[in-house]
């Protein structure tokens, strides 16, 4: 098979995050080329040029022996492809025939929607698949699974070249996966070429015929799918860079924290969502979670702080029953939460760094009613001193901070609470390795006075140096555990983590 998509030193930062580091390979006409990777890996960022979303930073893009001039999803349209975006982008209270056929697809003559037409078509796509929905339906009405199979029609529609496809089965069942295998091979029948994210290595191992691996953003290598390509090759392949040593301050003790239970989660469930949820959080102990993109970690973390309500299940705080599963709650009775969106929670970001500490303390910077400066302003720089956060006054607001400064200031504001149990969702992702370093060592730190943390991280040596014990969810469940001194290897949480059948050997 010729090559007809040719990325050629391909490069791309954002910021100082170097998403691709020179990536070269091509990828035949009419074949089903996956690209597997851990999260971060740059898979993404990838299939985005090739979309026209994003610009490289250098390098090229051919198509069909033509170089790509300029990046835009107009351009990419017009010659035929077509993207499944990792993040479901439907039209909510639109019917299932206009999302598939959004806007302009027929117009009658008189420039007016051709409703019939719309619908005539939307049906023959849905019959396709199998599904049991009508043209008419609201959006709204359907499962999130149907939702992304509607977003996949709406691309199948449209791609008449090539077809990319970021992690489309992250919320479909295993029928609806059978369904888009079965639409997959029916696209390359037509010649069509597909690209296949997915962290699945069953899916991939199915359905494609060959595979690119990346790694942090750089090109691992592209194997031929031809049935002796092994789960173990490829997962190996994934996750085979280096622990450096100096980027992680790992932690000297080993095997598993014996102290009292401080909190406890059992049972969680929620429809669709994620499937019976439990675990215990033992003092002095970091307790790490870990599963690839739609695996349900993303929800278990916001679930555990009552930020996402739970169908069933129940919370224990030393063995207390939790009657109410709330920020509020959790906050008083010392637990903190740090999210990874600095931008949405948090921080204040046009507020000054000063404001930001004190809020949380008021009360103890206040003289009666009036606010005291000068306690509020020793305060906030004890903590800009501790944590060693780089900023010209206390008055910078933190909008102007790095995205590193901006996270040890929400680190610093958190400590300013006095928690006994910090809940820390990404704790480094995005940010240098300097900052990365030293947030580390502040984790480290505050189990040596005695907190308990559970981290919520897609990295793995992040977890591995950090954690006592790692619990790795796949498929909306927990798929295992692994602990420090044991069995807590990049490739035995991958496994688990892809939901592998090789996971008990
Ligand atoms: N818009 C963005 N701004 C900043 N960093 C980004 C952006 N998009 C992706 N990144 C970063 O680029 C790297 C690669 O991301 P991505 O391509 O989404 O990986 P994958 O899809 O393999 O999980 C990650 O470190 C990610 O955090
Ligand atoms: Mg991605």
């Amino acid at each position: 098979m010729a090559d007809f998509l040719e990325i050629r030193n391909l490069s791309k930062n954002y910021g100082i995050v170097r998403a691709l580091k020179d990536i070269t390979f091509s990828i035949s006409r009419g074949e089903v080329h996956a690209l597997l990777g851990e999260n971060g890996a740059g898979k993404s960022t990838l299939i985005k040029i090739i979309s026209g979303e994003e610009a490289p930073g250098s390098g090229s893009l051919v198509i069909n022996g033509e170089e790509v001039r300029d990046f835009n999803p107009a351009r990419a349209m017009a010659s035929g492809i077509a993207m499944v975006h990792q993040e479901l982008a439907v039209f909510e209270n639109m019917s299932v025939g206009d999302n598939i056929f959004p806007g302009t697809a027929f117009l009658s003559a008189g420039g007016f929607i051709n409703q019939r037409k719309t619908d005539r078509e939307a049906k023959a796509l849905i019959d396709l698949f199998g599904m049991h929905i009508s043209p008419r339906q609201k959006m709204d009405s359907l499962t999130m699974g149907q939702q992304q199979i509607v977003e996949i029609l709406r691309c199948v529609s449209t791609g008449r070249e090539i077809i990319l496809l970021d992690e489309p089965t992250s919320g479909l069942n295993r029928e609806e996966v059978g369904k888009l295998m079965e639409i997959i091979r029916r696209l390359k029948g037509q010649g069509i070429t597909v690209v296949y994210i997915s962290h699945r290595i069953d899916e991939i191992k199915e359905i494609s015929d060959r595979v690119t691996v990346l790694r942090d953003g750089n090109y691992v290598g592209t194997y031929v799918n031809d049935g002796k390509l092994t789960e173990t090759e490829l997962i190996s392949r994934m996750v085979g860079r280096e622990l450096s040593g100096t980027l992680y301050s790992a932690r000297t003790e080993d095997g598993i924290a014996t102290g009292e239970v401080v909190f406890e989660i059992r049972n969680f469930s929620k429809k669709n969502s994620v499937a019976d949820i439990g675990f215990s959080l033992h003092k002095g102990e970091v307790l790490g979670f870990f599963g690839l993109e739609g695996s349900g970690t993303n929800t278990v973390s916001r679930m555990i702080y009552g930020l996402e309500a739970a169908d069933s299940g129940e919370a224990f705080l030393k063995g207390q029953k939790l009657k109410k599963l709330s920020p509020d709650v959790l906050v008083s009775a010392g637990v903190m939460y740090l999210n990874n969106n600095r931008k949405s929670a948090g921080l204040l970001l046009n507020s000054a760094a000063l404001d930001n500490l004190s809020l949380p303390r008021l009360k103890q910077l206040s003289d009666g009613f009036f606010i005291n400066r000068g306690k509020m302003t020793s305060h906030a720089e004890k903590y800009i001193g501790e944590f060693n956060i780089v900023i010209p006054s206390v008055y910078q607001i933190p909008r102007n901070l790095s995205g590193g400064n901006q996270q040890k200031l929400m680190f610093s504001i958190c400590m300013g609470n006095s928690p006994e149990i910090v809940i820390i969702n990404e704790p480094t992702r995005g940010i240098d390795v300097g900052a990365k370093g030293e947030i580390h060592r502040f984790i480290l730190e505050l189990i040596g006075k005695g907190l308990s943390v559970i981290v919520f991280s897609s990295e793995m040596p992040e977890l591995i140096s950090l954690c006592d014990r790692v619990v790795v969810m796949a498929k909306n469940r927990i798929f295992g555990e692994v602990h420090k001194g044991g069995d807590m290897t990049q490739e035995k949480i991958m496994a688990k983590a892809a939901g592998s059948a090789a996971v008990e050997a």
